[in-house]
């Protein structure tokens, strides 16, 4: 065996079996989170296919090519059975997952009574709110505390509560809620005592979103983050996460139209042709549009979109193709669409000699119907991550974040199909199989 084979050889994991019930705690009952509940009560019951979903649909390639190995992926790894999945969550508003679902107005009433029995059962626990953060939305479900502290520690109660009700072996969490309002780290974010004396003087630098995350972390539950919040993306929560044994990830769902960027952007760079502009522009009238058209969420939301060409592209090693390229994001509250989001991007390249071309892209995406597959892997893969001993940000993750947490000394990987490789390379690896890199490694051998 060559050194390059032995090399990529490891031994298994040790991975605990997905024993028992996994509750799927969601932070907001609104579109996302009812789409994707309805949708894993319509598989369960063969009304509907798990389409887009990895971890129900995907398979990997093992060994060499003609070894002929595939299979599927929740086959490969001890993945939660969608069967013993159970779900809650918070919202400010207290309809039930059903009166949710179709107030959300994604899936089809037909589908939606079909389910309604076992909607109707998921009512949200009151929400830690605060309208600062998010300006456009007020509602009557909410906790009520001396300070931000009492209320992370009603989150804890809630959290040991469902456990203990729903008989649940293990637990994950998922921000599905609304955007927040931009913040920075601050110095209230570094360490966790920090963060702690924060959150007891009710300081401004705390969002709720932080609260959630804060009680995730301290009853050992994994967090996802699907919105571009900073939540657990700071120093204060990395570190409890790491002290706590527990896998967290974020920022954003990749979905509609960063998707699609980050599909066109490495293609264009494989060819090594070059960009002058990129003008993106959506409608969208779902209640995240509303959010959305608040100025300070909507910050919050650029950031997260624009980031992802710069790496992608790397204009620092490829001056000539990309240096100085106009990238233009907007998201504007249109309310007859609904979640039947449109985006459209306008794409200015350029080839051979300088020439420039363009590419216009219309996508008419149903928003909600994009991330609720997103959701289902992330849970199932975070409980995995949790049963194998991971903690800490899982980047192995990134596939399905618009701005990936990373280490803080490294970039982020915003290439899809590197994400992916990436992805299916850490689940090779947690079972000891030889990592693919496409190399063809017989010649050398
Ligand atoms: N749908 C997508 O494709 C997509 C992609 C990326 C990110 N996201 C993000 O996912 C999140 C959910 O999107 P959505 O379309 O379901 O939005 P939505 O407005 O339908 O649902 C969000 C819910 O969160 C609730 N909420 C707000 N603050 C809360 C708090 N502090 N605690 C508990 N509940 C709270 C709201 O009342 C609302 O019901 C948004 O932040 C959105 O930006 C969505």
């Amino acid at each position: 065996m060559s050194e390059n084979t032995r090399n990529l050889m490891n031994s298994p994991a040790t991975i605990a079996p997905a024993k028992g019930k996994l509750g799927v705690l969601l932070v907001g009952l609104g579109a996302v989170s009812t789409t994707f509940i309805a949708g894993v009560e319509a598989i369960k019951r063969g009304l509907a296919q798990p389409i887009g979903s990895l971890t129900q649909l995907a398979s990997i390639r093992l060994g060499k090519r003609t070894e002929n190995r595939n299979p599927r992926i929740n086959e490969f790894v001890p993945l939660a059975d969608l069967d013993d999945l159970v779900f809650g969550a918070w919202d400010i508003f207290s309809d039930s997952a059903y009166d949710a679902a179709v107030h959300a107005g994604v899936l089809e009433r037909d589908l939606l009574e079909q389910l309604k029995p076992a909607l109707s059962k998921i009512k949200p626990m009151p929400a830690a709110f605060d309208q600062k953060y998010v300006k456009r939305l007020s509602g009557t479900n909410v906790k009520q505390g001396a300070n931000k502290f009492e209320l992370a520690e009603q989150i804890i109660a809630d959290i040991e509560a469902f456990k203990k009700k729903n008989k649940c072996s293990r637990l994950v969490m998922v921000w599905c809620a609304s955007t927040e309002i931009f913040l920075k780290e601050t110095a209230q974010h570094k360490t966790i005592k920090s963060l702690e004396a924060a959150m007891k003087a009710n300081h401004p630098s705390i969002a709720p979103s932080m609260l959630y995350a804060y009680a995730a972390i301290k009853c050992g539950v994994p967090f996802a983050n699907g919105a571009p919040n900073l939540t657990v993306d700071i120093p204060a929560i990395r570190e409890l996460a790491i002290q706590h044994n527990v896998p967290i990830c974020g920022k954003d769902f990749k979905t509609g139209q960063t998707f699609l960027k980050t599909l066109i952007a490495p293609g264009l760079k494989s060819r090594m042709l070059g960009l002058d502009g990129w003008y993106s522009t959506n409608i969208l009238g779902n209640r995240d549009g509303e959010v959305l058209d608040d100025p300070e969420s909507f910050k919050t939301k650029e950031e997260s979109k624009l980031s992802a060409l710069e790496y992608i592209l790397q204009p620092e090693l490829y001056p000539t193709l990309y240096k100085d390229f106009s990238h233009v994001v907007r998201i504007n509250y249109y309310p007859p669409r609904g979640d039947n989001k449109e985006g459209w991007d306008n794409i200015d390249i350029r080839g051979w000699l300088g020439y420039p071309m363009q590419i216009k892209v219309n996508f008419l995406c149903r928003d909600s119907i994009l991330a609720a597959p997103l959701v289902l892997d992330l849970a199932l893969f975070l409980d995995l991550a949790q049963r194998t001993g991971m903690r800490g940000i899982q980047e192995w993750l990134s596939f399905y974040f618009k701005a990936p947490m990373t280490a803080p000394q490294l970039y982020p990987e915003h290439d899809i199909f590197i994400q992916l490789m990436k992805l299916k390379n850490t689940l090779r690896h947690l079972k000891g199989e030889d990592l693919i890199t496409h190399l063809g490694l017989e010649y050398y051998d």
